[in-house]
């Protein structure tokens, strides 16, 4: 473990964030595969994990940058063959989601990972709907499913899995882009977002995680997305910040993941703070829980120990992410309410 994704923030700042009614923009299904539940799905399926324990899978997950992390998580993802495999790994999420008061979330998977080993696409999507159904009549967690496309494999690709999604779109709530981002810039992808988007579908891209402040601007112009998945390398660009201020959109940031992965080494150069005083719309996610040392909470907690967030900063950063979902206005108005009655919005930065 990293000691600074450990700090503790004061006491009462941490019963708040224990109280805070949360929701989650920016969690890769996949990403929350625990190795309990890896070694569980292994034996089952006859799928050789290369660790011979548990113990010895999570000690393992020592990245250097983002390529070091998604070799190792794509390669787990081997043991998700069944569709009661995806509903498994969903309701686990949900679980743990639940107690961290996660009251709406909106996770990514990526088809094309299991498509591209066999997999057929309708275990994979059925078999989230069911966990997600689950996870909606078990602990009340309403949800918008984003379907992502990997950027390392070519824009064709990316179109033939929105064809092979179709009997679905009408519970999938949007479009997402993620995998490598050096070196696979958003433009390729145009057409499929503008052919999603004139399917109803609405759309997210990662960047600005390890490519910097001018792919944030070009996945907005290429792509037209209302959230910028991670995006905390904005913070460099005065110009930008504005722009993402004035035109309302969403950062999802993930500050356990940015330690992990590098982007940066400590979380006091986490740039949430800049972003915040300079008016954008930045919330707080896990990425890939299972992988990054921690939940929803455990951001939260990190964050707000190392960049002395106040109650205002945590209203901001929860009512943020409420009003970047793609929930209903009426939901929106319920957790809205939910929140309120916990945190006042004072006066935030
Ligand atoms: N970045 C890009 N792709 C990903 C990530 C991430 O942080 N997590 C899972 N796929
Ligand atoms: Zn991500």
């Amino acid at each position: 473990m990293l000691s600074d994704t450990h700090r503790q923030p004061d006491i009462e700042i941490a019963e708040l964030i224990d109280r805070l009614p949360k929701v989650e923009l920016h969690v890769h299904l996949e990403g929350t595969l625990e190795p309990e539940l890896a070694f569980r799905l292994a034996a089952r399926n006859g799928v050789a994990l290369p660790f011979a324990s548990v113990e010895e899978m999570r000690a393992a997950y020592h990245f250097t940058d983002l390529q070091s992390f998604l070799d190792v998580y794509y390669a787990a993802c081997s043991v998700l063959v069944a569709r009661e495999d995806f509903r498994e790994l969903t309701r686990a999420y949900l679980a743990r989601a639940h107690a961290d008061r996660v009251r709406h979330v909106e996770p990514f998977f990526d088809p094309q990972t299991h498509t591209d080993r066999g997999i057929p696409i309708e275990a994979v999507i059925a078999g989230i709907l069911d966990g997600l159904a689950d996870g909606q009549r078990e602990y009340g967690i309403t949800s918008g499913l984003i379907l992502s496309f990997l950027r390392h494999l070519p824009a064709e690709a990316a179109s033939a899995t929105l064809d092979a999604a179709e009997p679905w779109l009408d519970r999938i709530v949007a479009v997402g882009l993620d995998s490598s981002e050096v070196g696979f810039p958003p433009e390729p992808f145009a057409a499929i977002f503008a052919r999603a988007r004139a399917l109803g579908l609405r759309s997210v891209a990662h960047a600005g995680e390890e490519g910097d402040a001018s792919l944030v601007a070009r996945t907005l112009d290429s792509l037209r997305v209302s959230r910028i998945d991670h995006g905390v390398r904005a913070a460099t660009d005065p110009a930008l910040m504005r722009r993402l201020a004035e035109s309302g959109i969403t950062l999802t940031a993930c500050p356990n993941s940015n330690v992990r992965l590098r982007v940066f080494s400590t979380m006091e150069q986490s740039t949430i703070r800049t972003l915040l005083e300079a008016g954008v719309a930045v919330t707080i996610n896990s990425d890939d829980p299972a992988y990054f040392g921690g939940y929803i909470g455990d951001n939260y907690r990190a964050v707000a120990a190392a960049l002395a967030l106040t109650s205002g900063d945590l209203y901001r950063l929860a009512a943020n992410a409420i009003n970047g979902s793609f929930a209903t206005a009426e939901r929106k108005r319920e957790l809205l309410d939910e929140l309120e009655g916990v945190v006042a919005p004072g006066r935030g930065r």
